[in-house]
């Protein structure tokens, strides 16, 4: 039977890419984006995240089978509390505005982390701050930092966030993982290899990933589809890291 599913961020990149596989395998997918999509909402505004979700419980009354939070910005992008706003909170709130949807169909959740998650150096105050949900403290504090820690602790913060709440949903019937893509072609990625502080610390990012070259957002949409699918059901609670070897190569004795 086709299943029903929603997104945010398929307009583009690797949204675009997970949206195209289940439309090839018969499924039917609602987009969240703030451009050309099924429902178009601002995630980085409170006001954007209910109008979305009023939208899609109007689209999708008998649930939901799965829920991929995609849209995010990239290091790049300023002020960085839009970064932390879009990345954490709009993903968190959707998800938990979500899950009522969820719970109908045993529906299944993908996170989008990163594999620059884990890396260090990123404000523990910062992510403490996305983490406790207090959304203006956060952005407040963010906009005295740097884009990095505002996309890495965002993608952190997430993965944690993601943790936390896996065994209690499931305990409910909605299964939630993540991926931590590495560097992959996508629009953000043009966008910070083209940027002046960014550009060259992204290029020897990417050419150190042992499979030697970034990834294509299918091979991400790959693993998306995997950990939405039955072959997955059993894992829960787990980030996996779809980098090309990148995250094992820097950290190996942890995980
Ligand atoms: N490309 C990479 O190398 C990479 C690596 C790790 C993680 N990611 C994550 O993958 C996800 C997809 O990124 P991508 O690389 O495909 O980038 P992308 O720019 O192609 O896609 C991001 C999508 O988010 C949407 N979006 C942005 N701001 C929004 C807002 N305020 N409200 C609603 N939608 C908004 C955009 O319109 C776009 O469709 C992001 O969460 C990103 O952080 C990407």
């Amino acid at each position: 039977m086709n299943k029903i599913y929603a997104m945010t961020g398929g307009a583009t990149g690797i949204g675009a890419a997970v949206k195209q596989q289940l439309i090839d395998r018969g499924d039917q997918v609602i987009v969240i984006d703030i451009q050309a999509s099924d429902i178009v909402a601002d995630l980085s505004t409170t006001e954007g995240r209910a109008n979305a979700l009023r939208a899609l419980e109007e689209k999708a009354p008998d649930g939901l089978d799965g829920f991929i939070p995609c849209a995010g910005l990239g290091p790049h992008t300023k002020p960085y509390s839009l970064i932390a706003r879009v990345n954490f909170f709009g993903s968190t709130a959707m998800i938990e505005g979500v899950r009522p949807l969820l719970e109908k169909k045993k529906g299944v959740i993908v996170v989008i982390s990163s594999n620059s998650a884990p890396l260090p150096g990123y404000s523990e105050d910062f992510i403490k701050k996305l983490l406790s949900g207090d959304e203006e403290q956060a952005c407040k504090l963010i906009d005295t930092l740097d884009g990095q820690t505002a996309y890495g602790g965002s993608k952190r913060a997430l993965a944690i966030w993601m943790r936390e709440k896996s065994a209690e949903y499931m305990r409910n019937g909605v299964r939630m993982n993540a991926v931590a893509p590495g560097v992959t072609q996508t629009a953000m990625t043009d966008g910070v290899f083209n940027d002046e502080t960014f550009g060259s610390a992204i290029k020897e990012f990417s050419e150190m990933t042992p499979y030697g070259s970034v990834a294509q957002p299918e091979m991400i949409a790959d693993s998306i589809l995997f950990l939405l699918g039955p072959q997955s059901e059993f894992i829960c609670g787990s980030v996996l890291f779809v980098d090309g070897g990148t995250d094992a190569m820097l950290r190996p004795t942890e995980f």
